[in-house]
């Protein structure tokens, strides 16, 4: 049997060398169906599409049909009516799988695809002076596993960090800090304090219109490289930055660029002239606009009145920017769905500029997380703290695990890793359009399709291995008479298609939802055998085991998960 196949494309694939001259892969991949009845075999193939070519009756096809495959791979096949049946090997079909999977250990599912094409990710991109949210904790945890499962298909990510330090805030924040602040505030806490003022300054803001005023005249100055600006941008972004890092080596999560807004300022001219000397840029109450009303977008405002820059002219130059540094195989930007028109309307531009190369901007939406059913929002000040979530969770953790395992050592460390990685898989488990609603609790929940499942199953299946003492016999000669164990088979032999359909489909969940399905299923087996008893089955038992904790560890890898051999 070939390497990485699934049960479905091997089949696909014995029908192709039969069907080359009728039909395709997909073709065949479509009409494949899983009989009702495992009596029916694996998988059927329906002949009806092949009458009009051959001009049978289907009943003749499939008799035909069955003697044109080839069926060593088979137990048997058989035609059925106007089907015919396959019914795989189990013996020998699960031996090849533990053969893949132990030759080709962490690169099992590896793939060739992206040929080494770079592929930058936009990912995390908080604005400095606020806390991180929930938000771009999902962006975060979405991207690095993008970027994991990415590589892992042969692509070259490029984890960038477009931090928000730059635009109109920075300006009110600088009014807002002559007015209210002191250093020795923010030295002591900076992302809560300057958050302070920003709330303040909105709600100042609201009786005194004036305020608006002075912010953006702060940041015209800051755009212009006025010192005493400079200076405090800089103080505030250094601060910021440092709080931010600290989160982010608590998810063990590292960045290839920290190149944010600001990094575009003086590359944003040569594009606002490219738009001019292209006849796209039109006056427009003062300001200046690219008009999109034949993409059905609202125009694209590139230049204020006062002659600021705005988010899509940094976004703009930071594109362009990307393309000529990576020349790129695709070039991500994981930001939530309310940014979906902000992204349409910069791939327009890019395109009414003549770069073809921005079909190949792909923008990741994810759902909003909501708190109450209400919108979280930094300037009213409803927002759910990120280290917070974290110190609970791995309390919660903690507490568990003081409970269920009080001799573990290394708690504290278990204790990291497995509240971190539920705060991270729950996040990642839900289809990333998906909104929910945020409740710690939730987050939190250690059982049920959660990531301390996932990873309570792998210590499980490394616990088994650790009392059997030694290393499984990789021959995994294994006799398959429970459906459970053939189950867990078919699942660790999808892991190389479940990779690509999670890269495919930009879907971290994907991988999620694979891994709790297999940690479901190896559960089963578990609790059907007697896996350690000495007969002539248990090194093939062992096989399974280790091949299945094998396959969940590499799992909780591309989530960025750690997978702790004992909780
Ligand atoms: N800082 C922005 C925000 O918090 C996200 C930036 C997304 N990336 C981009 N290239 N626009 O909303």
């Amino acid at each position: 049997m070939e390497d990485n196949m699934d049960i479905k494309t091997t089949i696909v694939n014995t029908l192709h060398a039969a069907l080359a001259d009728e039909l395709d892969h997909d073709q065949i991949n479509e009409l494949l169906e899983v009989p009702k009845s495992s009596k029916l075999g694996d998988y059927a193939f329906p002949t009806f599409v092949l009458a009009k070519t051959r001009h049978q009756a289907p009943q003749q096809i499939a008799q035909a049909l069955v003697a044109e495959l080839d069926h060593a791979p088979y137990e048997k096949i058989e035609a059925n009516g106007a089907y015919v049946n396959f019914f795989l090997d189990k013996g020998e079909f699960a031996e090849a799988t533990l053969a893949d999977i132990f030759n080709e250990g962490d690169h099992y599912g590896d793939a060739t695809l992206g040929e080494n094409g770079n592929v930058p990710i936009d990912m995390s991109s908080p604005n400095i002076a606020k806390p991180m949210s929930m938000g771009h904790l999902r962006s975060t945890v979405i991207g690095n596993a993008l970027a994991n499962i990415y590589a892992k298909i042969g692509y070259h990510p490029i984890k960038i960090n477009y931090l928000g330090d730059w635009g109109t805030q920075f300006g009110k924040l600088i009014v807002a800090y002559h007015k209210w602040g002191s250093e020795a505030e923010i030295k002591a806490d900076p992302i809560s304090n300057l958050l302070k003022y920003y709330v303040r300054f909105h709600a100042e803001a609201e009786k005194d219109p004036e305020l608006d005023d002075e912010g953006r005249a702060w940041f015209k100055k800051l755009e212009d490289g006025d010192p005493e600006a400079t200076h405090l941008w800089e103080w505030f972004r250094r601060l910021s930055l440092a709080e931010f890092q600290k989160i982010y080596d608590r998810l063990g999560i590292q960045f290839d660029s920290f190149n944010g807004e600001a990094y575009y300022n003086d590359k944003m001219d040569p594009i606002v002239d490219d738009l001019k000397a292209k006849n796209l840029l039109q006056p427009s109450r003062g300001a200046q606009i690219v008009d999109l009303t034949d993409e059905n977008l609202t125009p694209a405002l590139i230049k204020r009145s006062d002659g600021a820059t705005l988010y899509i002219t940094r976004d703009l130059a930071a594109a362009t920017d990307r393309y000529h540094q990576f020349h790129f195989a695709k070039s991500l930007y994981v930001v939530g769905n309310e940014q979906t028109e902000h992204f349409k309307q910069l791939k327009a531009v890019l395109k009414k500029m003549g770069d073809d190369w921005a079909d190949d901007i792909i923008h990741v939406p994810f759902g909003l997380i909501t708190k109450d059913g209400k919108k979280l929002s930094t300037r009213k000040g409803n927002v759910v703290l990120l280290e917070k979530v974290l110190d609970e969770a791995v309390d919660l953790a903690k507490q568990q695990i003081a409970a269920k395992n009080p001799d573990l050592p290394n708690a504290d460390q278990v204790a990291h890793q497995v509240g971190v990685g539920a705060v991270i898989f729950h996040d990642l488990k839900n289809d990333r359009l998906d909104s929910f609603d945020f409740s710690l609790a939730e987050v939190v929940r250690f059982e049920g399709e959660t990531g301390p499942y996932v990873q309570y199953s792998n210590a499980r299946a490394q616990s088994i291995l650790r009392k059997a003492g030694h290393h499984a016999d990789r021959q995994g000669n294994l006799t398959i008479d429970d459906p459970a164990a053939w189950d867990t088979i078919k699942f660790l032999a999808e892991f190389p298609a479940t990779v690509l359909r999670a890269a495919r489909e930009y879907e971290p969940s994907v991988i999620a939802k694979y891994a709790l399905r297999l940690s479901k299923t190896f559960n089963k087996y578990y609790a059907n055998s007697k896996i350690l008893v000495a007969d002539d089955q248990l090194n093939a038992r062992l096989a399974l085991v280790e091949a299945t904790s094998q396959v969940l560890q590499q799992a909780l890898a591309l989530l960025g998960v750690q997978a702790p051999e004992e909780m």
